[in-house]
């Protein structure tokens, strides 16, 4: 862990501060009867239906195996689906071609990934900076805003170093600082505290809350953790027949 002191995201609202979003009205995500099937034919889910607005955490549960990383994929146009449709912002993901569908989520969607995809010969700064410098961002103020995350997730002093050199939980770390960087309207996170300790589960959880309420964008979460759940305003259960809803309310975990 680090021993710098932190200061939260709020604090640092100027090195965050980003130029505000299109003013898109209604749901930042809708999904209307979603169908998924493997290629060797077994179905993974079929009628699934959510929303998500601005500044809403939708938790994610459900058994192993049961298709939530691939849910997060295909909200992330980042993998194909049978049946309904998927639109971020009001665009759909089926009616886009596949530049369009990758400028969509180089603008608009932050992607914590299970397995982090960190690139290990970039420093920490030049990771976090990735999703900014692909929409235009240059120079000094992609740094500063670049450590200005890497602070929120207390890894402040540690800009300069390489990915290569770092643990699974100051991986995920800088994994969740490049999903916030370039304030996405749809944050998609799978798993997102899995390798860190409780602490610092809690630190990156308030950057969560603080990003999604304050930046009005929302926030799709997979998760096994009750701190992850707790911050969530609804937690939903994915099975075979899409979501269901497990309980609704921050204050609802008992
Ligand atoms: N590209 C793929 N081809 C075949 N099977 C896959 C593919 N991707 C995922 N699966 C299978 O789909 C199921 C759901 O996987 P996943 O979405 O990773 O589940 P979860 O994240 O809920 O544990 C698993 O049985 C997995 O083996
Ligand atoms: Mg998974």
């Amino acid at each position: 862990m680090e021993t710098t002191p932190h200061r939260s995201a709020a604090e640092l609202s100027p090195a965050l501060s980003m130029p505000p979003r299109t003013g898109h009205e209604g749901p930042i995500l809708e999904v209307f009867d979603l169908a998924k099937s493997l290629p060797g034919g077994r179905q993974l889910f079929s009628g699934l239906t959510l929303q998500a607005r601005a500044g809403e955490i939708v938790a994610i549960v459900g058994e192993s195996g049961i298709g939530k990383s691939t849910l997060l994929n295909i909200l992330a146009g980042l993998d194909g689906f049978d049946r309904g449709d998927v639109r971020v912002e009001g665009e759909s993901i089926r009616e886009l071609d596949e530049p369009a569908r990758t400028r969509l989520r180089r603008e608009r969607i932050g992607f914590v990934f299970q397995a982090f995809h960190i690139l290990p010969y970039l420093t920490l700064r030049q990771n976090v900076a990735l999703p900014l410098a692909l929409v235009s961002s240059k120079g000094e103020a992609l740094e500063r805003r670049a450590d200005a995350l890497l602070e929120a997730v207390g890894l402040g002093t540690r800009g300069g170093d390489y990915a290569r050199d770092l643990s699974g939980g100051e991986l995920q770390r800088v994994a969740i600082a490049r999903a916030l960087v370039h304030e996405p309207a749809l944050i998609l996170a799978d798993e997102p505290t899995g390798n860190l300790d409780p602490e610092t589960a809690a630190r990156v959880l308030a950057l969560f809350a603080d990003s999604v309420r304050r930046g009005r964008s929302a926030a799709v979460i997979v998760t096994h953790s009750h701190a992850t759940a707790a911050i969530a305003d609804r937690v939903l259960t994915l099975s075979a027949k899409g979501l269901g809803e497990t309980r609704s309310g921050r204050d609802g975990l008992s």
